[in-house]
């Protein structure tokens, strides 16, 4: 396979004639999860004519209907709620030609056992529904992510975790983790079907866009931005000192979506944990100023003392980011949606464990990002989709 994507940044998203010629499909891929961050990336890059294993044609479920900002994907949209085993089976189990799962999303429960619960059974949900209804059926993708090393949220700093940079043979910890459980339920169910093959991939904090999505570091840091702008306020740093003066790293949407595509056509990347990184280092305090310039505004230092916290600086500003919605012309959204305050605190707060990107390497994928340009350009997508001014 000719590695195209190391490095053609974007370049793979130029639409060609070809788009227009009448369809012929190679590849049928299922998105569940199609307007999250990866979601969306995947819906963007999967109808492209020079698209490995192409062309695709493309099926993509979420519960909510579909948004303005994922209407150009030229995708089969399909509304459906993998928690309901009923509405899963009607909507998925008449989809006869899938030929590849990417399964790129996730529920948030208050414990990690309710986690394992809920996750797992939406998984099942869509395994039950696809693999014996797909007779085509060859690969499964399953995005879970760096958690898998250092543990659910819940367990933070309270287990005892190996020391990073993490490799994929590392084994696992002993905690729960709905990670865990998703891996069994994978390497159960493709036994049930001869030939079919998996790939688990697993992201750091992903730099992507997505007003819908759960964890969107890029777009709420935007919106936290926005809403200090707006009020004639320095951008304050709500983190720790180890954010802002050690390495952290991060995953670019489309590399992780590159990489799922890699993993779902190329025979030496099957039955496979990845961690899938940009392959670069930055620290907050540079990435801080960056994030101040794009805004036209200016920043803070790291500040000593009480611990800043997005949960408590953005607390009350609901009705101050409608303002800022109705005095832009923005798109229309609720801050508790593109605000996702404490997942912020959590990498802004916490020293981020690298992984290494050596076995993708060793196994033929050689995609990176320059993360200062993957943060500069979700950032500008944010603002495209008129998400913030
Ligand atoms: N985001 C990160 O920075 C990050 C970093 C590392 C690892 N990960 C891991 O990556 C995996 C995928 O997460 P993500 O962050 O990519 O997801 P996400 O951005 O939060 O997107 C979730 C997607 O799934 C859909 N969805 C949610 N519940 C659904 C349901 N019951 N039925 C159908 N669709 C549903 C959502 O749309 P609707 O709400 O409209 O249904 C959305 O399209 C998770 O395991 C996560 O832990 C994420």
């Amino acid at each position: 396979m000719s590695w195209w994507w190391a490095g053609a940044i974007g370049a793979a998203k130029k639409k060609s004639e070809d788009d227009e010629a009448p369809p012929k499909h190679q590849s049928v891929a299922l998105i569940v999860g199609v307007t999250g961050i990866v979601g969306n990336s995947l819906a963007e890059i999967l109808p492209l004519s020079d698209t490995p294993g192409g062309p695709w044609k493309v099926y993509g479920i979420a519960r909510r209907s579909r948004p303005t900002w994922n209407e150009d994907n030229p995708i089969n949209y399909i509304r459906c709620d993998i928690s309901d085993p009923e509405d899963t089976r009607a909507k998925l189990s008449t989809l006869k030609d899938i030929t590849h799962l990417f399964y790129v999303t996730w529920a948030n429960r208050s414990t990690e056992v309710e986690n394992c619960e809920a996750n797992g059974k939406m998984f099942k949900n869509v395994l039950d529904a696809v693999i014996p209804n797909c007779p085509g059926l060859k690969h499964i993708s399953l995005q879970t992510g760096r958690k898998h090393y250092i543990g659910p949220f819940e367990s933070f700093g309270k287990v005892e975790i190996h020391d990073p940079p993490y490799t994929e043979d590392l084994p696992r910890l002993n905690v729960k983790n709905f990670y865990y459980t998703l891996e069994d339920i994978l390497f159960e169910e493709v036994e049930k079907k001869e030939g079919l093959t998996w790939s688990v991939h697993r992201p750091g904090n992903i730099f992507g866009f997505s007003p819908y999505s759960m964890m969107n570091l890029v777009g709420t840091l935007c919106v936290y931005a926005a809403i200090c702008k707006h009020e004639g306020v320095i951008l304050r740093f709500p983190g720790s000192k180890a954010a802002w003066d050690g390495y952290s790293d991060c995953s670019d949407a489309d590399l992780i979506a590159e990489h799922h595509i890699w993993a779902a056509v190329d025979p030496y990347a099957k039955n496979e944990a990845f961690n899938v990184s940009n392959g670069d280092v930055f620290k907050w305090k540079q990435f801080w100023k960056v994030l101040a310039e794009q805004f036209g505004m200016e920043f803070g230092e790291f500040e000593e003392g009480e611990k800043l916290t997005l949960q408590e600086l953005m607390k009350d500003k609901g009705r101050v980011w409608d303002e800022v919605v109705r005095e832009n012309g923005l798109t229309s959204t609720r801050l508790e949606e593109v605000g996702n305050w404490w997942f912020a605190d959590l990498i802004l707060g916490n020293p981020c464990p690298l992984d290494t990107m050596n076995k993708s390497k060793e196994h033929g994928f050689f995609g990176f990002r320059n993360s200062k340009n993957s943060f500069i350009s979700w950032i500008d997508k944010v603002k495209a989709y008129k998400i913030v001014p």
